[in-house]
């Protein structure tokens, strides 16, 4: 694969791009006037005075600044929202098949549907888990959340993903992060599409630290990709759909906000191809723990614990010795919320479907299933597994992701979850 010129290469680089030769200001940002009549405007991601290393922000020259718009007003979509803290959580395992495609036309900002999350905008911590089911593009309506960036994992169909800073095209195998109070439109050149969101309320992710694996490996920073500046001089009854503090709100707009035409900074959308990711694991004996398949990592205020952790098990050779091969059984202090892209899992025999979710809470015990536990204990391990046709990924948090009230409710939850570990046998047999 080659260089794409729709793309700039690298993980918060400082970008500049320019649609118009001519554009960006030399030598400052905010000139007394813009080259061709524009205007310019910064978006700032992170605090004016946080520390250079962390420190997000781009300078935008644009048609209209964004101040531009009518007033808010609630916009109804009830399936999309924050209310993660309403009653008990129950500790039980979860798992839900793929959610149903549409038969009405829905585009993906009504297709969102919250599945759990835990913590808040307001709290600037936590996350929101939607899953997405859509079969119509935005026509006319622009979307940002100013509550979090969003890593949107497409698992049915391509989407064309028009942002302020370019556009990023992404497929399923791949994930798109748009920052928060990026605007943008999403097309669905397949028609029916299906997929995964989290929503970051805490710090940005970042790619995590790799000690001692050294200075390459997992998901290499070149792989990452940001648009070239491309933009949209469109006038006409438009609508620009905000989600701020866990609603959303609706305002007409009378020409696209897609209207940058140049840009220049660190922040920005990306995406990343999941096959490209480095996967490194036991060439002797037992795994390492799943952390080895981190791809992102939103840091808390804890050193080494995760607001948010993007993991992905990818396909790969399993060539441990003397071990258990699948993923073991275990009991975590995080809580996972797993998707499934493509292929089959691992550690299940059935019923995790690509389109499907399962999540599993603080310390509630999960693992492969009878049927995978049986075959992985008389496997012949004088040979190599390869797992080719896979890729499922988990959204874990270190806080309990507390299951949305809907999520609970919905026809496609499996109520008989627990049934898969139910064939277990026991095996104990002491000496006489
Ligand atoms: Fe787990």
């Amino acid at each position: 694969m080659g260089a794409d010129m729709n793309y700039m290469s690298g993980f918060g680089n400082e970008f500049a791009t320019e649609a118009v030769p001519g554009t960006l200001p030399v030598g400052q940002n905010a000139p007394q006037r813009v080259a061709h009549g524009l205007y310019a405007e910064q978006l700032s991601g992170t605090a004016f005075t946080a520390p250079r290393a962390e420190n997000r922000r781009s300078w935008l020259y644009r048609i209209r600044p964004a101040a531009m718009h009518g007033t808010f007003e609630p916009f109804e979509q009830p399936r999309l929202h924050d209310d993660f803290a309403v009653g008990p959580v129950s500790p039980d395992q979860l798992r839900w098949s793929p959610a149903p495609l549409p038969d009405m036309p829905v585009d993906f900002v009504e297709g969102l549907y919250t599945m759990a999350g835990n913590g808040s905008a307001e709290a600037q911590t936590g996350i929101g888990i939607r899953v997405y089911a859509a079969n119509a593009s935005m026509r006319g309506r622009y979307f940002y959340s100013a509550d979090g960036e969003q890593l949107i994992v497409p698992q049915q169909g391509r989407l064309r993903i028009a942002t302020e800073f370019g556009v990023l095209d992404v497929e399923p195998q791949e994930i798109a992060v748009i920052p928060r109070g990026v605007r943008f439109s999403v097309e669905l050149p397949d028609g029916a599409s299906r997929g995964y969101v989290c929503e970051n309320f805490g710090a940005a992710m970042r790619l995590p630290d790799l000690g001692p694996i050294g200075s390459n490996g997992l998901a290499n920073p070149r792989d990452f990709l940001s648009p070239v500046a491309a933009y949209e001089d469109l006038e006409g009854e438009f609508e620009l759909i905000a989600k701020f503090q866990g609603h959303l709100w609706r305002a007409g707009i009378g020409h696209s906000p897609l209207d940058v035409v140049a840009w220049h900074g660190n922040y920005a959308p990306y995406k990343y191809d999941l096959r490209r990711f480095n996967a490194i694991g036991s060439i002797s004996f037992d795994h390492p723990d799943p952390s080895i398949f981190l791809v992102l990592t939103s840091p808390s205020d804890t050193p080494g614990v995760g607001n948010m952790d993007f993991v992905i098990f990818p396909p790969r050779w399993l060539v441990a010795q003397h071990t258990f091969r699948p993923p073991w059984f275990h009991r975590n202090v995080a809580s996972e919320f797993m998707g499934l892209v493509h292929g089959a899992y691992d550690a299940k025999a059935d019923g995790f479907a690509p389109g499907g979710c399962s999540l599993h809470n603080c310390m509630t015990g999960h693992g492969p299933d009878a049927a995978t536990f049986e075959k992985a204990s008389n496997a012949d391990l004088s040979k190599p597994d390869v797992i080719a046709d896979t890729m499922a990924f988990m959204f874990e948090s270190r806080a309990v992701l507390r299951p949305s009230r809907q999520a609970i409710e919905a026809g496609h939850r499996q109520r008989d979850y627990q049934a898969c570990w139910a064939g277990l046998q026991r095996h104990f047999s002491p000496p006489a």
